[in-house]
């Protein structure tokens, strides 16, 4: 496994629990270093037991030497970052040719090469050109197998996936990828095999569905706010029909992490390599990045149009709960936006704040949610982790300088906060006042 990130990691240490014997090789020495020490560089759920539990069977080692990873390996994946290039948005893909490139140098025998970076279409063609060069007489198949994994359920996604998408139309290729998940698919997983550039396009294709998901149903919500609807019924409503689905109609600040926004970026610049101009999602992204600044002004109005010189206390700072991922979280926008505006900010977040401190300047980073919310102004919440859905409502409001919370999540409930007597702004729900809560 090339690659020792989120994806290479749960993806090396699941494919070593189903009973393979996986080295994970990555270029970091201090990542591979804290491994060897028993330290799990990330936070993902399960995954430092998982880890832990397969080194101690011999299954699972790591090291920073391709040779020692890749030589006798029957399969050889990918899993290294592809990020937007920063020239012109297209999928950096320097990553991912440098592996094919040491790869090719140091196998022996048939091997798979197997793609689990997202990569534009035509990606695979070009790694078996390098490896050719490299090595004309080396006999490898090169296979796409994408990784549809979510940060926060990462484990439980790679042994229970909707499906497992290999594009190869080699033969043998496809023997050795059926007994590599032969665990997987005895257990129900869907197996899909397509041509190579089928799988390529079907990864970007998901991950762009789900984004306009989230944007649609953002949009929605800014309608319901101001028609007196409730997005959360509207959603409801529309998420029980079957050719719908009731995932991904969560509204909140706006899709960020790691994928979405790079994977619509690429297959939008892929799109125009190819002739072919997705407007649909050229207008997601559009929208997407608006829609910060947007969350940032609609903070500012709950505070009556102006926080210079106040102190905001910032609930949540990850893309997502569960994560310690930064990536492209809508929090460093709309923090930057709030400071823009005058304000001192005040943050937590139970994972995120080491790799945020790194992203931001000027936060003060609270040890916990009610240190945040201490003689702040109002308190936002930007990320949804469960511990933020039970906090204790009369001991913030005896923190805060005022009693006002925006949720960017929707994860309070608007009756309960009148209750307590809390200005509560949300998103795309009609205002409870205490009268109408009792
Ligand atoms: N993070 C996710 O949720 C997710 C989900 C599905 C797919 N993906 C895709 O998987 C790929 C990896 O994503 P990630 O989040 O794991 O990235 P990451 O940045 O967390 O990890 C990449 C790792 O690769 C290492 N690396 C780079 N070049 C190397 C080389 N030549 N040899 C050895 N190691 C090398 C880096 O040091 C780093 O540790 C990306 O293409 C991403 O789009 C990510």
């Amino acid at each position: 496994m090339i690659g020792a990130g989120y994806v290479g990691l749960v993806s090396g240490a699941c494919l070593a629990e189903l009973g393979h014997t996986v080295t994970c090789v990555d270029k970091d020495s201090k990542k591979i270093a804290a491994l060897r020490g028993g330290e799990t560089p990330i936070f993902e759920p399960g995954l430092a037991e998982l880890i832990a539990r397969n080194v101690a069977a011999a299954r699972l080692c790591f090291t920073t030497d391709i040779t020692e990873g890749a030589k006798d390996a029957a399969a050889v994946f990918i899993a290294v970052g592809t990020p937007s290039r920063a020239t012109d948005g297209l999928a950096d893909l320097s990553y991912v040719y440098a592996a094919a490139r040491e790869i090719a140098r140091v196998i022996d025998g048939y091997t798979l090469i197997v793609t689990k970076s997202t990569v534009p279409v035509g990606t695979g063609d070009e790694i078996a050109r390098i490896v050719a060069d490299i090595r004309p007489e080396a006999n490898v198949s090169v296979v796409s197998n994408p990784e549809f994994l979510r940060e926060g359920a990462a484990i439980d996604d790679f042994m229970k996936p909707d499906r497992i998408v290999v594009g190869t139309s080699d033969a043998k290729a496809r023997t050795v990828m059926e007994e590599l998940y032969a665990p997987l698919t005895a257990q129900g997983a869907p197996l899909l095999f397509t041509e190579r550039r089928g799988a390529e396009v079907i990864k970007y294709a998901a991950n762009a569905f789900l984004a306009t998901k989230i944007t649609f149903i953002n949009e929605i919500a800014d309608l319901c706010e101001q028609a007196g609807a409730d997005v959360q019924e509207v959603a409801h409503g529309i998420g029980l029909d079957h050719r719908i689905g009731p995932k991904f109609l969560q509204p909140g600040p706006g899709y960020g992490g790691s994928c979405f926004p790079k994977d619509l970026l690429a297959l939008l610049k892929a799109g125009l390599d190819f002739g072919v101009p997705i407007r649909s999602i050229e207008t997601i992204i559009s929208i997407n990045d608006q829609r910060k600044r947007a969350m940032a002004r609609k903070i500012i109005a709950a505070c009556g149009g102006s926080i210079r010189g106040r102190t905001i206390g910032v609930l949540g700072l990850t893309f997502k709960a569960d994560t310690d991922d930064m990536r492209e979280s809508p929090a460093v926008p709309i923090i930057t936006a709030l400071q823009d505006a005058g304000a001192k900010v005040r943050a937590y977040d139970p994972e995120g704040m080491e790799q945020a401190s790194a992203m931001l300047d000027d936060v003060e980073f609270a040890p916990d949610a009610y240190d945040c919310a201490k003689g702040a102004s109002a308190l936002v919440i930007l990320t949804e982790w469960n511990q933020f859905r039970t906090l204790d409502l009369e001991r913030l409001k005896d923190l805060l300088a005022k009693p006002l919370i925006v949720d960017l999540r929707n994860i309070l409930r608007p009756m309960d906060m009148a209750e307590h007597g809390f200005t509560y702004v949300s998103i795309g729900r009609p205002t409870v006042t205490k009268a109408q809560a009792g």
